[in-house]
């Protein structure tokens, strides 16, 4: 028996789950970077594939945009399959004027303007926070593959259009470097559920300049969150 969404097998997902927004990406890297990829999950067409990478079992489970979607994933990866690491792999809005579009952070916290979030802490505001070995490795990964990155704190929305010119003006001057639409509420679950979570993130836009990712550079940089995230297994 699986959980409500996700059809899979008890023991068919690996402890290690990448998790884009996108189930088509998911299926990408399954077909382009894992050997012996299973699919586990068609409910929702929300793939999920399991397989290795160099040797190590790993997964990539699509989550669907948003926190409200991302929540259900996490919860049942954690709840039902027992998964202990959660890699989001994404993108994000820039909103400091000087990152361009391909540079890949780490985020250390999520901020953000989630319901659920405010919620779940009374109106309280709890700070997201990743997993710090998680980060910690991430980081080495990524010097080790000689792939630059900046660690740093992200926003969370649960808005992508608004109308209002000066909406990052505060975030901007607090140090956010970027705006997504999961991550918040994955910190929180995954440490409610004593689960280990991260979020890398290429930047594909940027809010303040303008400037956006060619389909080549969106796949260069693509490349190189996916081969850090890969090697957390
Ligand atoms: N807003 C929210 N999420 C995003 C954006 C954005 O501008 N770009 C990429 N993900």
């Amino acid at each position: 028996m699986g959980s409500i969404h996700l059809e899979a097998k008890i023991g068919d997902i690996a402890e290690t789950v990448l998790v884009p927004g996108d189930p088509l990406r998911a299926k990408y890297v399954a077909d382009n970077f894992l050997e012996n990829a299973i699919c586990y999950n068609n409910v929702r067409n929300m793939l999920g594939f399991t397989g290795t990478y160099k040797g190590k079992r790993i997964s990539i489970q699509g989550t669907g945009m948003g926190m409200g979607s991302t929540a259900i994933y996490v919860n049942e990866l954690i709840e039902t399959y027992k998964v202990k690491q959660l890699i989001r792999v994404g993108t994000c809005g820039a909103i400091q004027k000087d990152l361009k579009v391909g540079e890949i952070i780490l985020a250390m916290s999520a901020s953000g303007d989630s319901g659920a979030n405010m919620a779940y802490f009374n109106g309280f505001q709890y700070a997201a926070t990743a997993d710090f070995d998680l980060l910690f490795r991430a980081y080495q990964a990524a010097q080790q593959l000689n792939i630059p990155t900046i660690q740093g704190s992200i926003f969370s929305t649960d808005t992508f259009y608004d109308d209002d010119p000066h909406r990052w003006d505060k975030w901007k001057k607090h140090g956010i470097l970027g705006v997504e639409m999961e991550s918040q509420i994955l910190f929180t679950i995954a440490k409610r559920l004593q689960a280990k979570a991260l979020s890398i993130l290429t930047v594909s836009d940027n809010i303040i300049t303008g400037e956006a990712a060619s389909s080549k550079e969106r796949e260069q940089t693509f490349m190189g969150m996916m081969k850090i995230a890969l090697e957390l297994a």
